[in-house]
């Protein structure tokens, strides 16, 4: 069945039989990225102040700069900044990591390769004569590094574990333990960030991936995690969208806070 018949049956880029709008997805998702990578190089390379402060003795740093490396007495980071050229800042020395780890997240894959590359641009839709005649290599040269998502993991979940250690420091206040909007902001913002991260297919796979079978013991025991994990993994893009739009909601509400357009609260000190 189906011997013979060649996909698309129409040729020429966005040519199909769809009548669906099936470009209006890769078309905002592309949008939205380059929004994202725009952003980030404007706020790493062109104006990196105002990335944390301080409401009544808390630290609160922007998510785009956390964590802020450069402020640690471990390896003596922080002597090691006071003479660092000016345009080093924290993020750049960390940028490689969430954006080794998002791209080559298996779901960031199908996004930019649709978006960018249009290859495909989308199921049933032809793409570009270009990738017809460099023809479908796999994830060989450049994207070989896509094969390093899982060391990629191995970073964030490391990042993920100092974030929620930088939320603690937004709740230190001069008199006492509490929440400020700057703790909300940057828990839910590590929650999000937690979320992407237990719901990767690496991930999954570490947990109970290679096993035939779940039976008893360690294996009982990872069966369970795969599933667990499963369950979430089935939302990744969901949560590889919600926890990178509030890096920049994040980050938007410490420049607000630090320029004055709001203010932050502590909503209760105990
Ligand atoms: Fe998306 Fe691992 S597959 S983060």
């Amino acid at each position: 069945m189906g011997e013979g018949f060649k996909l698309p049956v129409l040729n020429g880029l966005g040519k199909t039989n769809r009548i669906d709008n099936w470009w209006s997805q890769p078309l905002i998702m592309g949008i939205g990225l380059t929004i994202t990578l725009i952003y980030t190089f404007w706020r790493l390379f062109i104006y990196d102040l105002d990335i944390s402060y301080h409401l009544n003795g808390n630290t609160v740093v922007s998510p785009l700069f956390s964590p802020n490396i450069l402020e640690w007495e471990l390896f003596n980071l922080n002597e090691w900044a006071k003479t660092a050229p000016n345009w080093i800042n924290a993020a750049i020395l960390i940028i490689w990591i969430p954006f080794g780890f998002r791209g080559t997240c298996y779901y960031m894959r199908r996004v930019y390769y649709r978006s960018f590359f249009a290859s495909p641009a989308a199921c049933w839709v032809d793409e570009p004569q270009i990738n017809k005649s460099l023809g479908y290599k796999g994830e060989k040269m450049l994207f070989i590094i896509n094969n390093l998502h899982r060391y990629f993991l191995y970073a964030a979940i490391i990042i993920l574990l100092i974030k929620w250690w930088d939320v603690t420091h937004t709740m230190h206040f001069n008199d006492g333990f509490g929440i400020s909007i700057g703790t909300l902001v940057m828990a839910f913002e590590a929650f999000l960030l937690t979320m992407y991260v237990t719901s990767c297919h690496a991930l999954r796979h570490l947990a109970g991936g290679v096993l035939d079978r779940w039976v008893s013991g360690i294996s009982k025991l990872r069966g369970e995690m795969f599933r667990k994990i499963s369950i979430i993994n089935r939302s990744h893009g969901f949560w590889f969208w919600s926890s990178l739009i509030f890096v920049f909601l994040g980050d938007l509400w410490v420049l607000a806070v630090n320029k004055g357009y709001l203010s932050d609260v502590a909503i209760f000190v105990i």
